[in-house]
């Protein structure tokens, strides 16, 4: 199976930025600005307060919503959570998991990592799976270790089944919000050594469907030449998803 056969995936993460009136007005934006444009995926994963008018405003358009996390437990005394069930509800088709922001600032372990995304899975949620490696672990050589461990932790006890809902994105640290980019090699080298790792767990028919985004300072200017890599199926796109003549520059990028 080649690259022309996966699903590439165009994905915005908003992080903590939007008010749901400005939700609306940019999903409404990137809808006009990307449609047509069916040689990807486009999704907007925003904040949760912002995830029904999102929903609304995508309405009828190739614009699918997505969150930014989710909680493991289906209901409970978990406050600030939210569980896959209420996404759902809302108008939420993906969810990020595992994001290095949540790893590292709100204390997001390979574990807890695996358990949200079992979660997410069973209520029909598709999961965009973040790992990467920081710094100092590129600089240490270890690079391959780190992301081999996550993959094999992130996707421990997910069945070839519900791999099919997962995608994988690939995010060094070190690229993020940062302006330093993987160079179009580097991305490819660490994509298709996941790819590798999901060979040996499920197989190579299930690892050659497998979506893997890149994502890390990706923007107009360079996602072309990280797309053309034959491992890497898409973004996932922080600050450049919050202009969406910016994205949809991205979402053309990844027509070819
Ligand atoms: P930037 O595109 O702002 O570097 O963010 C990447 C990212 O973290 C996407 O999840």
């Amino acid at each position: 199976m080649k690259k022309e056969v996966r699903k590439v995936v165009i994905a915005g993460n908003w992080k903590m930025n939007m008010t749901p009136s400005e939700a609306a007005k940019a999903v409404k934006e990137t809808a006009e600005l990307t449609a047509g444009k069916n040689g990807c995926d486009v999704v907007l994963c925003v904040p949760f307060v912002d995830i029904a008018v999102a929903a609304e405003a995508a309405k009828g358009t190739n614009v699918k919503i997505g969150a930014q996390n989710v909680h493991f437990e289906a209901k409970g005394a978990y406050t600030g959570e939210c569980s896959a069930s209420m996404l759902l509800e809302a108008g939420a088709e993906y969810v990020i998991i595992g994001h290095s922001e949540r790893r590292q600032y709100f204390g997001e372990t390979d574990e807890t990592v695996n358990k949200r995304t079992k979660a997410a899975l069973a209520a029909g949620l598709k999961v965009i799976l973040c790992l990467g490696e920081v710094l100092e672990e590129r600089q240490a050589g270890i690079t391959a270790e780190i992301v081999s461990m996550q993959t094999k932790l992130d996707l421990a006890g997910i069945s070839a089944e519900d791999l099919k809902n997962v995608i994988i994105a690939y995010e060094p640290v070190w690229a993020i919000g940062t302006g330093l980019t993987a160079t179009p090699d580097q991305a490819e080298e660490v994509c298709a050594i996941i790819r590798n790792v999901v060979c040996g767990l499920y197989g190579c028919e299930a690892a050659e469907a497998l979506t893997i985004q890149y994502g890390g300072s990706m923007n107009d200017g360079n996602a072309a030449e990280l797309l053309s890599k034959v491992n890497v199926d898409g973004g996932l796109i922080g600050g450049a998803s919050l202009v969406p003549a910016k994205f949809a520059k991205i979402v053309d990028a990844a027509q070819a």
